[in-house]
């Protein structure tokens, strides 16, 4: 097993649609759809549907946990739920259809105690000796300490696992502090992380660099949405632009773009092609409607573009 992801607060995604939503009244919706969803499980789904493979694994529990393990087989995913005494969380999407308009429901996760997010690590440290990469992605749920990612960050290290972390705040901030091999914060979760009100132009090339010199993240990706990336290792910062697509729905650009890097490294790809195939991905899954991530042809089309066009 070459890419392991982590999802600590994993969620079913419930959606239907109504003529119009109206207080008090019965509302009358059309047949619910569900997905599996939650940062890790975005992830492997992308890569699957990039031709890839990995293992998810989840804190799940209750009738929703299983339900969420039934969707993941259905997908054909490679899964393991991590047994918790909570609920998985449902959250719920309704379309307005009169006015097109998207009301987004989301719910808490269920509270971990600590023999529960224990036990998770020590799964997790059992399977890191197959691991090359483990992604963890995500916020964590209730119960589970903000340090988490952090002391998972030095299991990683132990067991010579890559770690990728994409979540945001204090998490984040003590991931890094304990050392990671990349991270891909937007710009407003690197602002954050650095202790900023906004950052801008060269002042992210300069901070990203900086995390990487002081050998906090190996390599660091920010996202900068529809103007690509900022990524910055030991072999210098690049900027790689966005390739101009339709934008449909942006839901799942950051899952995809972490799983498009992940699966190019993972394959043995170069840092150029890896980074170039995380934009592509990026900019597929915007193309795609609602939640769906990328379309694989979408992704090979435009990573050839991007491959094609030189440096920048
Ligand atoms: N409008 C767009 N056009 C083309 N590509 C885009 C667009 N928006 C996002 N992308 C691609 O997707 C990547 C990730 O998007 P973004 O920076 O919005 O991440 P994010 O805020 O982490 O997203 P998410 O909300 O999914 O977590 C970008 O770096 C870019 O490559
Ligand atoms: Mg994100």
């Amino acid at each position: 097993m070459k890419i392991a992801t982590l999802t600590m607060n994993p969620a079913i995604d419930k959606s239907s649609a109504v003529t119009q939503v109206v207080a008090e009244w019965k509302l009358r919706c059309e047949p619910p759809e569900y997905e599996p969803g939650g940062g890790g499980i975005n992830v492997s789904r992308a890569i699957q549907k990039l031709g890839g493979e990995s293992a998810a694994f989840y804190a799940a529990g209750g009738l929703a946990g299983r339900m969420l393990s039934d969707l993941l087989d259905r997908e054909g995913l490679q899964h393991r739920a991590m047994s918790i005494a909570g609920v998985t969380r449902e959250n719920f999407t309704v379309l307005e259809k009169s006015t097109g308009r998207q009301y987004r429901f989301g719910m808490p996760g269920p509270t971990l105690n600590e023999a529960e997010w224990r036990q998770c690590l020590e799964k997790i440290s059992g399977l890191l000796p197959q691991a090359d990469y483990l992604v963890a992605s995500g916020r964590l749920p209730p119960g589970v300490p903000a340090n988490f990612y952090g002391r998972l960050a030095k299991l990683a290290r132990e067991h010579n696992t890559r770690l990728i972390v994409d979540t945001s705040g204090e998490p984040l901030r003590l991931a890094v502090a304990e050392g990671v091999f990349l991270i891909k914060p937007n710009l407003r979760e690197f602002a954050e992380l650095m202790g900023r009100e906004s950052v801008d132009g060269l002042e992210e090339e300069r901070l990203a660099r900086e995390l990487v010199s002081a050998n906090k993240c190996e390599v660091v990706v920010v996202s900068l949405g529809a103007a690509g990336v900022l990524v910055a290792s030991a072999e210098g910062a690049e900027r790689v632009r966005a390739p101009l697509v339709p934008i449909i729905s942006k839901v799942g650009a950051g899952d995809s773009t972490v799983a498009g890097i992940v699966l190019a490294l993972a394959r043995g790809q170069s840092w150029r092609e890896a980074v170039r195939f995380g934009v592509a991905a990026g900019a597929a899954a915007v193309m795609t409607p609602g939640t769906e991530l990328c379309r694989r042809e979408d992704v090979e089309r435009l990573y050839e573009q991007l491959m094609k066009r030189g440096s920048s």
